[in-house]
């Protein structure tokens, strides 16, 4: 045993060309395999159109098409790597699932977050305060300098306004509507710039300094 262990630490020596080809091959797909595993578990059940829950009187869908996450930036982020209380020895898992943890893996974007307006009114429990999947989505996240995303340039106007705009419930409820902040940026200078000329260059709240708002480091 000792010795066919001893082996394949020196492929040279016993094994031909051919199986030390093999044996980097099969050590390669294993992590393929073994997500795919993973995946395969949860769709044992949520591949199943009919699975639903009742929360609240309310029926929500917890089926999950197979193909979910593959516009996705995480579409190579295994299922149980975001629901980790969903990884169990023996199904089911618990009914309630924790909410997902998205500081495991973007720790520096929830320091900054944390610190921040938003962080700190979510932290008090303000029900209109953003979270991450307010802001990037869940199963659609993609990355930010991608045009169809919520969080690009063009975007972020509408993004804030969904909240700040004149009417909406923050804007209500803190009585910050004088700063109208979707106005300031869809008709301020800045605002202007980036709608009628479509010109992304032109200062975003990313890059603007004295009025700066967006988005981690500086709100
Ligand atoms: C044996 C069937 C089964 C398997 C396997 C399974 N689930 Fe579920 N899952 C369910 C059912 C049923 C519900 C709805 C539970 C309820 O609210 O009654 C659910 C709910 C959920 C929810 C929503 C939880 C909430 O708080 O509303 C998530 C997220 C979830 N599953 C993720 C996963 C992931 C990820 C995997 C694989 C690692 C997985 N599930 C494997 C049956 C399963
Ligand atoms: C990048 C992280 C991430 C990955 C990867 C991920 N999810 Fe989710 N999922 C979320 C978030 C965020 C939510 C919203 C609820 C929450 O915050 O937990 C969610 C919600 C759900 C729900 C509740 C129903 C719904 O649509 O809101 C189910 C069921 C679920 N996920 C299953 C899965 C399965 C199965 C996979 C793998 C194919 C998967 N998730 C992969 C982040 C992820
Ligand atoms: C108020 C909306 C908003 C909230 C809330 C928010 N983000 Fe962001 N996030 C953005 C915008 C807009 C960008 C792109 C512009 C920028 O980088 O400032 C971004 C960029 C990112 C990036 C890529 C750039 C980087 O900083 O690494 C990651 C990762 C990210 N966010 C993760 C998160 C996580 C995790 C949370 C929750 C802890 C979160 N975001 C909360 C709006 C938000
Ligand atoms: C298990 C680890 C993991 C978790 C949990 C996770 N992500 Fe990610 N995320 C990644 C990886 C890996 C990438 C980079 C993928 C790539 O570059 O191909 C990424 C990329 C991103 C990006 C794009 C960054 C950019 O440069 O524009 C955003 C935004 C993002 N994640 C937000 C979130 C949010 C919001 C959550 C929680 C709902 C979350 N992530 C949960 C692993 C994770
Ligand atoms: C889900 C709703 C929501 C979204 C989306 C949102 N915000 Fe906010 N925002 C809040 C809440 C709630 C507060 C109030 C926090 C407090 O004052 O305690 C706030 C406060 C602020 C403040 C401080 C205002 C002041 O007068 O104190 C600024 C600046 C701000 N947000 C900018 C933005 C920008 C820029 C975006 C888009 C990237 C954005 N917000 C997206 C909910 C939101």
């Amino acid at each position: 045993m000792l010795r066919t262990t001893f082996s394949v630490f020196q492929p040279k020596s016993y094994l031909s060309k051919f199986q030390q080809f093999l044996f980097l091959l099969i050590v390669s797909l294993l992590p393929l395999i073994s997500s795919a595993q993973d995946n395969d578990d949860c769709f044992m059940c949520h591949d199943d159109p009919a699975l639903n829950t009742i929360r609240n009187g309310r029926t929500l869908s917890r089926y999950i098409p197979p193909h979910a996450l593959d516009k996705s930036i995480h579409k190579n982020v295994l299922c149980g790597a975001c629901h980790v209380d969903a990884v169990v020895e023996d199904y089911p898992h618990p009914e309630i699932l924790k909410p997902v943890d998205c500081g495991i893996c973007h720790e520096d974007a929830q320091l900054n977050f944390l610190r921040g307006v938003h962080g700190r009114a979510y932290q008090a429990n303000d029900k209109n305060a953003p979270d991450c999947k307010e802001c990037h989505g869940t199963h659609d996240i993609i990355e930010s300098s991608n045009p169809d995303s919520k969080t690009y340039k063009m975007n972020i106007p509408v993004l804030c306004g969904s909240c700040h705009k004149e009417g909406e419930a923050v804007s209500r409820s803190y009585n910050i509507s004088e700063h109208n902040i979707l106005e300031n940026y869809s008709q301020g200078i800045h605002g202007k710039g980036l709608f009628s000329s479509g010109l992304v260059v032109t200062a975003t709240c990313n890059d603007c300094t004295a009025t700066t708002l967006c988005c981690h480091t500086q709100i």
